[in-house]
Parts: structure tokens; C-alpha cells; sequence
């Protein structure tokens, strides 16, 4: 097949599958590329102290992150309250610089619950559904500063009955999970359904040791805003019908959860629906590749803000603050990973870091860019580039940006924060040691796994 052929198809195939797909060059990521390039000699140091895989932290570039979020925001409306997810990056070192600037802590398990409360916020939700008894204690013992963001009827009466058993310091700040995602099966395991909504603030209002304050909703991988806008709406007008304003006088706050997506990804064509159907007809297309696009975070704060002051919320309580949970949309961008070159053989690249550092095989589908920074060009070569693990799917992608990379050459993954470091696999090889920098200077913030880590508490005969 020709590539007039294949245009041919294209335009067949346009409206036969509801996904953009907005084909790319190599171009749409340049920024990115010229980015790495000038934090080269950096990111050699970092390789030259600490060896390799690694995982590097910009740190200038995390506070840009944080500080822009805010701003889009804060512009649009005062009360606002950001939530760092941890479970997109549970690094202690990274989540201090943001509580530095200001943003409280979203946890969604025991351990990151602790590391919240060691890291001193002061704010913290916990969100999550089914949580053990260890969890649920632990938010009691810190009802002065936890926020128990309530997943289901059990769990409420559970967690009433637990209350009324116990002296405790202040009510526990108790906020409900609804479950609005309608379209989206796979999500419907978490939160309340709306028509519950009532019963369970009813029973919170009967007891003492507890007070309503928050809503919440999150969804994830949000291109543009519009299921924050369609949320805000089923919410409001559920709350409208069906509460009176004495019964909302306690709620405080509402919270949208994240899924922001951020800039700087792309996707393979082959991992589309199309793109599967064309790889049947015709394999050269595979290495086709996306820019995805998503609104700037301005439009996300503008439109979600918009609909939120024409809601209940504008009208009725003025003073209700908007929380927000972005994860990835903070992390993903300011940590790369970083590969040595172990050998070049039958055109493929072989590196000695591997897929468990990020605990998912997301270079099947997602492309971000990759480049030889021992080699900086602006030119890309297609070269599949694969890990060091005892598995196929161990790979980083077909294609990077430099001159032929040779042995001993040292690859940058951009864009590797999110979901990566929280997730890595303990599989065959190490977790990577973290490394931050800041204006030039290199350190290490987590050392790299050791044999002591890996078979801690484990019995040898
Ligand atoms: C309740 C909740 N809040 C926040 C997040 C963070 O999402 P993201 O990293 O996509 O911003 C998640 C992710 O699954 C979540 O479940």
C-alpha cells in the first residue's frame, strides 16, 4: 500500500470511529526535545554521580507546574484549595517542595495517609474506596486535620458506629464520593449514587461526632472540561430539589477531584481502534504517532468556575470553596528517567533500565519523547528501544531524538512523574534512586533499592 492509498483510507475511515486522531510529526514535541537539550550537562552529572536508570527531578520546573495551576485558578476565584495527589508520586522530598507552595495532601491508602501526617499538612482528604480498620482509626485519631471522603453506605455506618464509641477532639469532617461518571462503567465501583446522598447526610447530621462539610466527585483523563461542567450541573441541580439551606448550612466545600491532563504525551495510531483495524490491512502505519491535545489549564479553570457560580453554589453559598485534586497534571512533566546505552543490535537499542520502573508497559500505546542527550539533534530515528527485563513487553518506545545512539550513550524519558515512581514494580531489578536538581545543583533525594529493602521482614529458612 502507497501513502496515497493510505490517504485514501484515511478519509474512509474518518467517520467510522469516534476518536481524534490527529496525526503528528515529530515536530509537535520539539519543545520538549530543546528543553532536555539545555538541561544536558545537568542530567550527565546526575549519571555521572548516581549511575544509571534514575529517575530526575526538575525541581524549578514542578514549582512552575504547581504555581501555574494555582494561578489559572486563584484568578478566577479566591477560595480555592489545591490537593496534591500523592498516588501519582509519593516522593517525600517532591511533596515537601508543594507543600512549600502551599498545597494540601489527597491520600488514598495507610501509607500515604502516615506520610501526610509526617509531612505536617494540615489539610489532608483521604479518598478511597473500602479502606481498612487501621485507615479509618488513624482519621479519627487525626479528625483535627483529616477529611474522610465517604465511599458507600457501609462505610458510613461502620464509621458512625466506630464515632459513637469514642471520645475524639473535634467531629471528624466527613465528605461524600458521588458517583457521577454515568458513561463510564469501569468507574462505577466508587462513590455514593446520588439519590443516597440525602439518607447518608441525614445520619452524619444526627450524630455529634461527626459534620458534613464536602461533595466530591473525580474523573479522569480530562482532554477539555466538559464532564466537570456536566458533574457540576447533575450535582447542583440533585442538591437544589432535595436539601433545604438549613440542611446545607455545614457543607464547606466542593471538591472536583483531578484528571486534568497535561500537555507534552501522544499515542501510538496502532493503539486506536482505527489504528488496530489499519494495522490488520497494512503494518508500516504502526509507528504513526498523536500529538493528544488538551485545553490549556486556563480554559479547565475558566469553564468549571463559570458553571460553578451559575450553580446552587453561587447563588446560595457564596462563601463555598472549590477543591481540586490534580495529580498528574503537577508531576507527570518535571521528572524524567534517565537509560544508558547498553548495546545497539539488529537496529534495536537494548538500555539498562526497564519497564518496571514505571509498573505498566504504557510505551505500547503512549509516546513521549526520548532522547540521546550524550548525542543532542533535533533529528529522529526509528530504532525500537528495549529494557532489561526478562519480558517482551519490556520496551520504551520505537523512535528518539539524537544521532545514532552507541553504547554508553545516555537517554532521557521526559515527562515521567506520574504514575510511574508511586507504581514501579519490585520485579528483577532495583527501584531507581530519585535525584533532584535545582539551578544546577544535583542531589539525591531517595537512594536506590538494596538487596536489605527488597527482602525486609522476609523469613530465609
Ligand atoms: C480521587 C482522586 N483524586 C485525584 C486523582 C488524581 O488524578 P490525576 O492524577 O489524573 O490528576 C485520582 C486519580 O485516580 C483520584 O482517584
Amino acid at each position: 500500500m502507497t501513502e496515497k492509498d493510505w490517504e485514501e483510507i484515511k478519509e474512509n475511515l474518518r467517520d467510522k470511529f469516534f476518536e481524534k486522531f490527529n496525526e503528528s510529526s515529530s515536530h509537535d514535541f520539539i519543545k520538549y526535545v530543546e528543553k532536555a537539550h539545555k538541561n544536558k550537562d545537568v542530567l550527565l552529572e546526575c549519571v555521572t554521580k548516581y549511575g544509571s536508570p534514575l529517575y530526575v527531578l526538575d525541581e524549578d520546573f514542578l514549582v512552575e507546574r504547581a504555581e501555574g495551576l494555582f494561578k489559572a485558578f486563584r484568578i478566577k476565584k479566591k477560595n480555592i484549595e489545591v490537593f496534591y495527589a500523592f498516588k501519582s508520586n509519593d516522593l517525600p522530598y517532591m511533596i515537601n517542595i508543594l507543600k512549600n507552595k502551599g498545597l494540601h495532601a489527597d491520600v488514598a491508602g495507610l501509607f500515604e495517609l502516615m506520610l501526610a501526617l509526617r509531612l505536617g499538612f494540615d489539610k489532608i482528604i483521604f479518598t478511597g474506596p473500602f479502606r481498612t480498620d487501621e485507615e479509618i482509626e488513624l482519621c479519627i485519631k487525626n479528625s483535627d486535620r483529616v477529611f474522610l471522603n465517604i465511599d458507600n453506605k457501609d462505610e458510613l455506618d461502620l464509621i458512625l458506629e466506630k464515632l459513637d464509641k469514642k471520645k475524639i477532639k473535634k467531629p471528624l469532617m466527613i465528605s461524600f464520593r458521588l458517583n457521577l461518571n454515568k458513561n463510564h462503567e469501569q468507574w462505577g465501583k466508587f462513590g455514593l449514587e446520588l439519590n443516597q446522598l440525602k439518607e447518608a447526610v441525614l445520619k452524619v447530621k444526627n450524630s455529634q461526632k461527626a459534620v458534613w462539610k464536602g461533595i466530591h466527585f473525580h474523573s479522569s483523563w480530562n482532554s477539555s472540561p466538559e464532564k466537570y461542567v456536566q458533574n457540576i450541573k447533575d450535582m447542583s441541580e440533585y442538591l437544589e430539589k432535595f436539601f433545604s439551606e438549613d440542611e446545607l448550612s455545614d457543607l464547606s466545600f466542593v471538591d472536583i477531584g483531578g484528571g486534568f491532563m497535561p500537555e507534552g504525551f501522544g499515542s501510538f495510531f496502532s493503539s486506536s481502534e482505527k489504528g488496530k483495524l489499519m494495522e490488520i490491512a497494512n503494518k508500516p502505519f504502526e509507528n504513526r504517532i498523536s500529538f493528544n491535545m488538551a485545553d490549556s489549564i486556563e480554559i479547565f479553570a475558566d469553564t468549571i468556575i463559570k458553571e460553578i457560580e451559575k450553580s446552587i453554589f453561587g447563588e446560595k453559598r457564596l462563601d463555598l470553596e472549590l477543591w481540586i485534586e490534580p495529580g498528574r497534571y503537577i508531576s507527570s512533566l518535571p521528572t524524567s528517567i534517565l537509560l544508558k546505552v547498553l548495546s545497539v543490535k539488529g537496529g534495536n537499542i537494548y538500555v539498562d533500565g526497564g519497564i518496571n520502573l514505571l509498573g505498566s508497559s504504557n510505551f505500547d500505546f503512549e509516546y513521549v519523547p526520548v532522547i540521546n542527550i550524550s548525542r543532542p539533534s533535533k533529528t529522529e530515528n526509528k530504532s525500537k528501544i528495549y529494557g532489561p527485563l526478562c519480558d517482551p513487553d519490556d520496551h520504551w518506545g520505537n523512535r528518539y531524538f539524537g544521532e545514532k545512539a552507541k553504547p554508553g550513550d545516555i537517554l532521557a524519558v521526559v515527562h515521567q512523574g506520574a504514575y510511574t515512581f508511586s507504581t514501579a514494580w519490585r520485579w528483577q531489578k532495583p527501584i531507581a534512586p530519585y535525584v533532584s536538581f535545582n539551578n544546577s545543583k544535583v542531589k539525591i533525594v531517595k537512594d536506590r533499592e538494596t538487596f536489605e529493602d527488597r527482602y525486609s521482614g522476609c523469613k530465609f529458612e
